[in-house]
């Protein structure tokens, strides 16, 4: 029997929620295939800042380098800037662990609707440059309280940061439709886009199988919402990233199902997988989180552990659930709850 040591980062809100529902998923569906799981289980969180003054400890990182992959709920809450639960947690663990693509896969799946007339078929991956991009430290505030005040905020895009991530997508797109689009505003950004644009097309002449073309990122919002069963592997830095799996997940019926996998792609550190989402204090303790996003995260986790079968078969879960018109939680119009849609699925797996 195989085990994986899983470090648990359930953090605040509706993270608190659904990471048991990813947990009780893994552990079922492991039981049938030989693969066992244990866990440590980190307070990391916004009520851990306010009570002790960091969001993590110091040795944060090396508490969790040991293990085969972090799952994560979510970080954030009122009354903790955002900007201080963020950089005090998620994104040193994705700066440290060079965890610089982040796979965020969206689908349509059968009898759950998009919100969209005629979306039709939606099947997508986004690729997310995770490391550096328009997200810095790089920058200042001058002039505070005065006519003059200002913020700069430096964004860097390094040929090594966007070239990893380039064959990342290209290699996915190969293996996927072959189609790949990146994300650009060179049309607005004189310095990095049009630095971004020229590695692409440098980079696509090594994939000759794999079309691709290039948007500017208001144009392709505007295809997404219009065309979005034309996209295959969409490539994006950190920012558009961000953005445009957020929409992707909104064309396809809800930010609640979309999971996300932090990948060191090199296996030098361990991957984290998190929903899209985050931990949504206008619904955190009353039970109706969506637990999609993250049971999906689950099988994102077990195909990164080296159990494939594992993985297709708690995707096929979620999706003759929703098929089958089984409970659903209030954002996709049902009257479930995050622990009767988990059960439903549990009966599934187990
Ligand atoms: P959010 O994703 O938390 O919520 C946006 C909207 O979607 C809310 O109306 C929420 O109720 C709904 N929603 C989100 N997930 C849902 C689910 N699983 N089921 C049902 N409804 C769901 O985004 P926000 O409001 O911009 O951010 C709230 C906090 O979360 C902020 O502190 C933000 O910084 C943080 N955040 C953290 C992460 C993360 O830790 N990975 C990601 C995004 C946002
Ligand atoms: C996400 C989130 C984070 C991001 C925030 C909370 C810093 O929106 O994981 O999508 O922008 O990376
Ligand atoms: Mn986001």
């Amino acid at each position: 029997m195989t085990t994986h040591r899983i470090a648990l980062i359930p953090g605040d809100g509706i993270g608190r929620e659904v990471l048991p529902a990813a947990r009780a998923v893994l552990d079922a569906v492991g039981a049938r295939h030989g693969v066992r799981f244990g866990y440590d289980e980190f307070d990391w969180s916004c009520a851990r800042y306010l009570d002790q003054g960091a969001m993590m400890p110091a040795d944060g990182l090396d508490r969790v380098r040991g293990h085969d992959a972090i799952l994560l709920g979510a970080v954030g809450e009122p009354g903790v800037p955002d900007h201080v639960s963020l950089w005090g947690l998620l994104i040193p663990l994705r700066r440290g662990f060079a965890q610089y693509v982040n796979l965020r896969p969206i689908r349509v799946f059968e009898g759950l609707d998009s919100p969209l007339r005629g979306a039709g078929t939606v099947d997508l991956v986004v690729v997310r440059e995770n490391v550096e991009g328009e997200y810095s430290e790089i920058g200042g505030r001058l002039n505070r309280g005065f006519p003059t005040e200002m913020a700069v905020q430096e964004a860097v895009f390094t040929r090594a940061g966007v070239t990893r991530v380039l064959d990342y997508a290209f290699e996915l797109a190969a293996r996927r439709r072959g189609r790949l689009t990146s994300a650009t505003k060179s049309n607005g950004i004189v310095h990095t886009l049009p630095f971004w644009d020229e590695l692409v097309t440098e980079w696509a002449a090594r994939y000759p199988d794999v079309g691709w073309d290039s948007e500017h990122i208001d144009a392709l919002c505007a295809k997404m919402v219009l065309e979005p069963g034309r996209f295959d592997v969409i490539v994006g830095s950190n920012l558009f990233g961000d953005i445009l799996s957020d929409l992707a997940a909104a064309v396809a019926g809800g930010i609640g199902i979309a999971p996300a996998a932090n990948l060191n792609p090199e296996r030098e550190f361990p991957s984290m997988f998190e929903p899209v989402h985050g931990s949504a204090p206008d619904i955190a303790g009353k039970g109706v989180a969506n637990p999609i996003g993250a049971i999906w995260c689950a099988a994102m986790m077990l195909d990164h552990l080296g159990h494939p079968e594992a993985a297709a078969e708690v995707e096929g879960a979620i999706a003759t659930l929703l098929a089958a018109g089984g409970p659903r939680t209030p954002d996709l119009g049902g009257t479930g709850t995050t622990v009767s849609f988990t059960r439903a699925l549990l009966e599934l797996v187990s």
